[in-house]
């Protein structure tokens, strides 16, 4: 094989450079939300602008805009689409944190730390509002249909989450179920509705749902496992929130499968009580049972059916670069 068509699988991911392939569509997109923002309504104009204004990877529309890339043109719905998930994904992230209980997000305080639990939850509310008034204005059938069964899910995958905290007996199959509704279901609609609006065939859509569902799932694994390892500046998120939360994500409940009975038991309890306090107990268990190495392994191989997905997609830039997307959500410690 030619050296040029192996694919290195643990080379260092550029972000910035894939970033760079949609910078003129991502200033678009931004205009858009942007726009969106202004409400009569101060609170809103200014949550809004604090959260949007604070960052992100913007990674939800990067996917959607590099799909549509890769299939061909960019049309003027996909842009406004692309604003439209990174609402949803916002007001997500309002609502998460007031249910997580996280004062720190994005590297700044959280909204809630600011304003309180009311106000982020009446503004996610209006950021998932405003995402369906754009929506409707692609006047697409099909659009309104995924991404309200996208929100559907989400909102399920949430209300499983709730339903599993505090349980040491939640298995490796819920908490993926879980996950595939609350995260990657999101990725799976923004590159399933590049294709939409590119009219691209069946077979393609689903080639591109697949990929971003995949996507998806490796990105939240990566995520539980940030929270037990990475390093809180560069994450711009507190490490153990999860563990405070008696969240019984991948890296506990394989600690708790392949530790000894004394082991098990301190995770178990540490997930029944739901406190910060047996964090570093609890880190060391999960080091010393490969649980975050386990937990990357299974991110790997999702990250690889996503890349498989996109066999069908003729060759360019942008299908490569989608293709690095996957590596970088296993890869990236942010
Ligand atoms: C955070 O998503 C929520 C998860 C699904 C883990 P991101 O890591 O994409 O958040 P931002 O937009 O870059 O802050
Ligand atoms: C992702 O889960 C939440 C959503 C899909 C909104 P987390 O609760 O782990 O996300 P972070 O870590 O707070 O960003
Ligand atoms: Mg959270
Ligand atoms: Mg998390």
């Amino acid at each position: 094989m030619a050296v040029e068509d192996s694919f290195n699988a643990s080379a260092p991911i550029d972000f910035n450079s894939i970033k760079n392939l949609t910078t003129a569509e991502a200033k678009a997109v931004d205009r858009l939300i942007l726009d969106e923002l202004s409400s009569d309504v101060v609170l809103i104009n200014q949550m809004g602008h604090y959260i949007i204004g604070s960052g992100g990877k913007r990674l939800r529309p990067m996917l959607l805009l590099l799909a549509a890339k890769a299939l061909g043109e960019t049309r003027h719905d996909h842009l406004v689409l692309a604003a439209v998930i990174e609402f949803i994904h916002t007001a997500t992230l309002l609502h998460d944190d007031v249910v997580d209980e996280s004062d720190l997000r994005r590297g700044k305080d959280s909204a809630n730390a600011v304003w309180g639990n009311a106000a982020s939850v009446l503004v996610g509310d209006y950021l998932y509002s405003s995402a369906f008034e754009m929506m409707v204005r692609t006047n697409n059938m099909r659009v309104m249909e995924i991404l309200s069964k996208t929100t559907t899910a989400i909102a399920e995958g949430e209300v499983l989450q709730l339903l599993n905290c505090n349980n040491p007996e939640t298995t490796e199959q819920k908490y993926l179920e879980v996950i595939a509704r609350k995260t990657a279901i999101l990725f799976s609609a923004a590159t399933r509705l590049a294709a939409v609006l590119s009219d691209a065939d069946a077979q393609t859509e689903e080639a591109l749902a697949t990929y971003g569902q995949e996507l998806g799932v490796a990105f939240q694994l990566i995520d539980d496992a940030l929270d037990y390892k990475a390093n809180a500046e560069e994450l711009g998120k507190n490490l153990g929130d999860d563990l405070a939360e008696g969240k019984p994500t991948l890296p506990l409940i394989h600690a708790i499968q392949h530790g000894t009975p004394e082991q098990a038991a301190t995770v178990t309890n540490a997930i029944k009580q739901g406190s910060r306090e047996a964090f570093a107990e609890v880190y060391e268990i999960v080091k010393a049972t490969n649980a975050i190495e386990y937990t990357e392994k299974c991110a790997d191989d999702a990250a690889q059916k996503a890349i498989d997905a996109l066999a069908c997609l003729p060759d360019s830039e942008y299908k490569q670069a989608l293709e690095q997307l996957a590596r970088f959500s296993v890869q990236r410690d942010h």
